[in-house]
């Protein structure tokens, strides 16, 4: 931690940031900030663009997103500790998440983690040598429907096995182009992807499918015979 909040000449003592990033990070807040009617409720986002700069949320992230919201440190940082999307330390450029709640785990989940700890030699929340690849063990990601789901940087890489998991992690160490199997077709780096995330869109997200077959199987099945939602009752709302 010591080596993240150390400065170099040209950096300022209220942050730890130079001053050209300080000042671009500022502006940046003030646009998310600018968002809500009350400066912290910018707190998440404003992490996540932190962890576009550093990668993870940094002590001196902490110290800016505080300073620049009215916050204590302690605050911040109870909030930042909280949420499992906010990195206590630098990870690999991809941070791929094998889902291992119950539904992905019955269906492959637990074997794929397996196979990807003894291919990377690595463990939970722990980085390839090379820094490309940061494996973590994430709960449901509400992909249940395409089980057993491999994620990387909150990416979809659906119905997985040992093999193609394999793969996937080869190819984003080797540098190859993967293909989500829904959403846009590439996958950006953590940190883009964070700036995403704080509120920066890059015009990705309206790309590829987003529910597929079986995500709308029910849908599919209701308008084979006709069935329909129950009319909603404003009347009994409240009741
Ligand atoms: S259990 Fe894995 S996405 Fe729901």
């Amino acid at each position: 931690m010591s080596q993240a909040i150390g400065r170099t000449p040209g950096q300022t003592h209220a942050t730890g940031y130079d001053e050209a990033t300080r000042q671009r990070l500022a502006a940046d807040a003030a646009v998310v900030m600018a968002r809500y009617p009350q400066p912290r409720s910018a707190l998440l986002p404003l992490l996540h663009l932190v962890q576009s700069v550093d990668g993870y949320v940094s002590p001196r992230g902490i110290a800016f997103v505080a300073r620049t919201l009215g916050l204590t440190n302690a605050e911040v940082s109870a909030v930042a500790t909280f949420y499992t999307q906010f990195k206590r330390h630098p990870g690999g450029t991809y941070t791929v998440g094998v889902c291992i709640t119950a539904l992905c785990a019955v269906m492959g989940g637990d074997a794929i983690w397996e196979e990807l700890v003894e291919h990377l030699g690595i463990d939970d929340d722990q980085t390839t040598a090379d820094g490309a690849v940061t494996l973590e063990r994430v709960e449901c990601n509400a992909a249940c429907d395409y089980a057993p789901v491999v994620m990387v940087n909150w990416e979809f890489f659906d119905n997985q096995t040992p093999a193609t998991a394999v793969k996937l992690v080869d190819d984003l160490r080797a540098g190859r182009p993967v293909a989500p199997t829904r959403g846009a077709d590439t996958v950006v780096t953590f940190r883009a992807a964070s700036r995403v995330l704080a509120g920066f869109p890059d015009g990705r997200a309206g790309q590829g499918p987003a529910a597929g077959p079986a995500t709308l199987a029910g849908l599919r099945v209701a308008h084979e015979h006709g069935w329909t939602a129950a009319a909603y009752d404003e009347a009994e709302e409240g009741k």
